[in-house]
């Protein structure tokens, strides 16, 4: 059918034409920023799991709802290696800019950015590799507030400066954490240590996290209350259901229905996850003759969709990789075949190797986020279908 109306949308962060099986965590989030807003207790979110499960998107989703009740808004995405001083400054600054366009008092909205300003000038040795930058305000830096260069002190005088802010409004200030795992121990500590103290103050902020699988392990490590600060929300497949509401729904727009035996067939090929989903929806739409889409249609559009994650979901990662990693996959890849964690030490006898000389492999797989330390003393893949993936590969 005509690729012009292809309503389906594969790629990282691409918004879904029918955001499917969301509803709780969007209801609850309203719930969430009415009560912050009213200056109630609350705990803010985390959301975790495997990538192309739909967490950028609901990410966004949720900012998006903050935006909708005039809440000053900003998202930072984490890196590995690089402190997040200066994004969480750009993100205060996009949020601060929101609001402050309706503020009425000009002094007290230059007193706040004079105290980013001076936040962000505050680089340490952790920001040596990472850029400087300086927030382009024409007030002059406040000193002694938010620039002592312990983080943790920083963030709780400059939330709570923003906060207050906001609060002149009526509305809060909401920070979104995308790729959340990848912020170091000690700052994701700061992070929560300056949530938290900003909860007990009744003060309108709200920090929503997003990351992969181990986000909640690696946030409990950085602060032993975390668990008390954040509502943990698994995002995952889709429900045979919901995976049907998100190609029917958008479908329908367009007056195309879908014959039963082809939702059999697209939900058994993706497994109901998100990206999956969207990929094998639109090739098989582009397949399709006509309305009703036909399961003749999904096994003719399924292999141009496997070709396709091939090259730009899979390979992209596994080009990432150096060939002793690439080893290390492949070994987890047989030992695994439904993509269940894998112990390390069988990855080491398989490849006839100490584990201790592996180290190096796994964690740089881990930092690569191609695979993430599950229980104890073991890892799996981030990328679902990533171990069939290999084992056709071979
Ligand atoms: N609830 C959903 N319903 C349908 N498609 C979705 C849903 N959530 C995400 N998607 C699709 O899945 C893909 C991956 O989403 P993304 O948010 O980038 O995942 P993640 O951040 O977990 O890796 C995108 O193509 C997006 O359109
Ligand atoms: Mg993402």
């Amino acid at each position: 059918m005509d690729p012009i109306r292809n309503p389906y949308a594969p790629g990282a962060g691409q918004r879904p034409p029918e955001l499917a099986g969301r509803d709780r965590e969007l209801e609850q989030f309203e719930v969430t920023l009415e009560r912050v807003a009213a200056g109630r207790p609350e705990r803010s979110m985390v959301l975790s799991g495997l990538r192309g499960v739909g967490k950028t998107v609901l990410l966004n989703a949720l900012r998006g709802q903050a935006v909708k009740r005039a809440w000053g808004t900003g998202k930072i995405e984490a890196r590995p290696d690089q402190s997040i001083r200066i994004p969480v400054a750009q993100a205060v600054h996009a949020a601060v800019r929101e609001v402050s366009h309706r503020h009425r008092d000009p002094d007290r909205v230059d007193a706040v950015a004079g105290v980013l300003k001076s936040f962000a000038l505050r680089t340490g040795l952790a920001d040596r590799k990472g850029m400087r930058w300086t927030p382009p305000v024409d007030v002059p830096a406040t000193r002694g507030r938010a620039d002592s260069g312990d983080l943790e002190l920083d963030l709780v005088e400059l939330f709570t400066d923003v906060a207050s802010l906001a609060g002149d409004l009526g509305v809060g200030v909401a920070l979104f954490v995308d790729e959340m795992q990848d912020i170091t121990t000690p700052e994701l500590g700061a992070l929560c240590g300056a949530a938290h103290e900003i909860s007990q103050q009744g003060a309108p902020l709200l920090i929503v996290g997003a990351g992969l699988p181990h986000l909640p392990t690696a946030l409990a490590a950085s602060k032993s209350y975390a668990e008390r600060l954040f509502r943990y929300v698994s995002v995952d497949r889709l429900p045979r259901e919901m995976a049907d509401r998100a190609w029917q729904v958008p479908a329908a727009e367009e007056d195309v229905t879908f014959e039963q035996a082809a939702l059999d067939l697209l939900y058994e090929l993706t497994d109901g996850y998100p990206y999956f989903v969207q990929a094998f929806g639109k090739v098989t739409w582009d397949a399709a003759v006509g309305s009703p889409i036909r399961a003749a249609d999904v096994t003719e559009a399924a292999p141009e969709a496997e070709a396709e994650l091939a090259v730009g979901f899979f390979g992209a990662r596994f080009d990432r990789a150096t060939p002793a990693e690439r080893d290390y996959m492949t070994a987890m890849a047989d030992l695994s075949s439904a993509d269940e964690p894998v112990a390390t030490a069988e990855i080491a006898s398989r490849l006839g190797r100490k584990p201790q000389s592996l180290s190096p492999a796994r964690d740089g797989l881990i930092k690569k986020g191609l695979v993430y330390a599950a229980e104890r003393g073991s890892v799996a893949f981030t990328v679902p279908h990533f171990g069939r993936f290999l084992r056709g590969r071979a």
